[in-house]
């Protein structure tokens, strides 16, 4: 598929005024997009669980407009209150997308959002946030065409939100979502996510993730200058190639239910992910020194349990902690008792692999 699929015709009906709400969950990456082309395209292919319990409610009251703006004409509220900062964001995603929804300037929007997990607890709400908002748009869309397949309208809602932010792409659908052109997975493709094609293994069907929050501060490196620091990187090349590698590594490690491996993979591309910042110019350090505690704890305490226990992190200093259904009780138990410490006023977000966004 190409952008055009996703340019509409015509519309078989107009619509005046009403409402539409959709809840997107967030995702953990696997194997991490970092850095991209313009148009919004990543360098490599990533994969990621959808969460179920870290989300964004979303709804958008749409009224027609006596004629089309010449701007877009909406208001944010964000958990309730006006929130004029969040405005720029959107006007640039509108702008991104209007091609794509070429009824964007016809109608006034009230957007009202809120997120799951605290505003200040250092989670990116952009990747569920701009799923949701692209859920929401898209769905006014269908209304004006009811015959939409639902394979249609999951692969534009993944189009629209990648517009928005990259990762957002990946959370429409559950439970394991690819994104990015891989040679060995068929269908995959740099406009949309899918959902990962092949068998993967009931172990992986119901992983826990239990998010400790390290540090809720905002974030010292916002997505776009870190995608940015990847342009011109000593190791870029390298990186990208690691990552086509490790989707190929996965697949069989999905299929077998290897946790072994795949515990290297997760762990090696976390690792490497922070090690493309630290040696970028310029060059940040974003785990701080709980970020290792805990690392160490849970190497320590995988080895003498003989569980599979493993952490993934994101852009920052929180560390995600994933572990399969059948050793919940022994890991938890061992995060309260061990890891929590580390963690920002104790907090911690229990969350799980999840099966995509909601129709509310
Ligand atoms: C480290 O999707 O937040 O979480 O496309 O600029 O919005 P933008 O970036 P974003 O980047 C996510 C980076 C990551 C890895 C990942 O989720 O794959």
């Amino acid at each position: 598929m190409t952008n055009k699929d996703f340019v509409p015709v015509r519309y078989q009906h107009r619509i005046r005024e009403g409402k539409v709400t959709f809840k997107a969950p967030s995702n953990i990456a696997l194997v991490k997009y970092w850095g991209k082309r313009t148009g919004q395209l990543p360098a490599n292919p990533s994969i990621s669980f959808t969460l179920d319990a870290c989300a964004t409610t979303t709804s958008i009251t749409y009224s027609k407009l006596e004629k089309p703006y010449t701007k877009f004409s909406f208001e944010l509220i964000f958990e309730g209150k006006p929130k004029e900062e969040f405005k720029p964001k959107i006007e640039s995603f509108f702008e991104r997308i209007e091609t794509y929804l070429p009824f964007l300037k016809e109608y006034h929007f009230k957007i009202e959002t809120s997120n799951s997990f605290p505003h200040s607890s250092g989670i990116a709400s952009s990747a569920s946030g701009m799923a949701a908002l692209a859920l929401c748009l898209l769905q006014m869309e269908k209304e004006m065409d009811p015959g939409m397949s639902e394979d249609f309208f999951n692969r534009k809602a993944s189009f629209l939100a990648r517009l928005g932010s990259g990762s957002a792409c990946r959370s429409i659908q559950g439970n394991l979502i690819q994104w990015g052109e891989h040679k060995e997975t068929k269908g995959s493709s740099d406009l949309f996510a899918i959902k990962y094609p092949y068998k993967v293994d009931s172990i992986f069907q119901n992983y826990h993730d239990t998010i400790l929050l390290v540090d809720k501060g905002q974030k010292q490196v916002s997505s776009t200058v870190g995608h940015n620091l990847m342009h011109g990187h000593p190791f870029a090349e390298q990186r990208f190639a690691e990552a086509h590698k490790n989707l190929s590594s996965l697949k069989e490690v999905f299929a077998t239910g290897d946790l072994k491996k795949f515990i290297q993979i997760v762990e090696s591309e976390a690792l490497t992910l922070h090690a493309m910042m630290m040696t970028s110019i310029p060059y940040f350090i974003l785990m701080k020194p709980n970020t290792l505690k805990i690392i160490e704890k849970i190497w320590k305490f995988r080895a003498s349990s003989k569980t599979h226990v493993c952490f993934t992190l994101d852009a920052g200093a929180n560390v995600h902690v994933l572990y399969p259904e059948n050793e919940k009780q022994k890991v938890y138990q061992f995060i309260k008792d061990e890891l929590v410490a580390y963690c920002e006023n104790g907090h911690y977000i229990c969350d799980r692999i999840g099966f995509g966004a909601k129709k509310v």
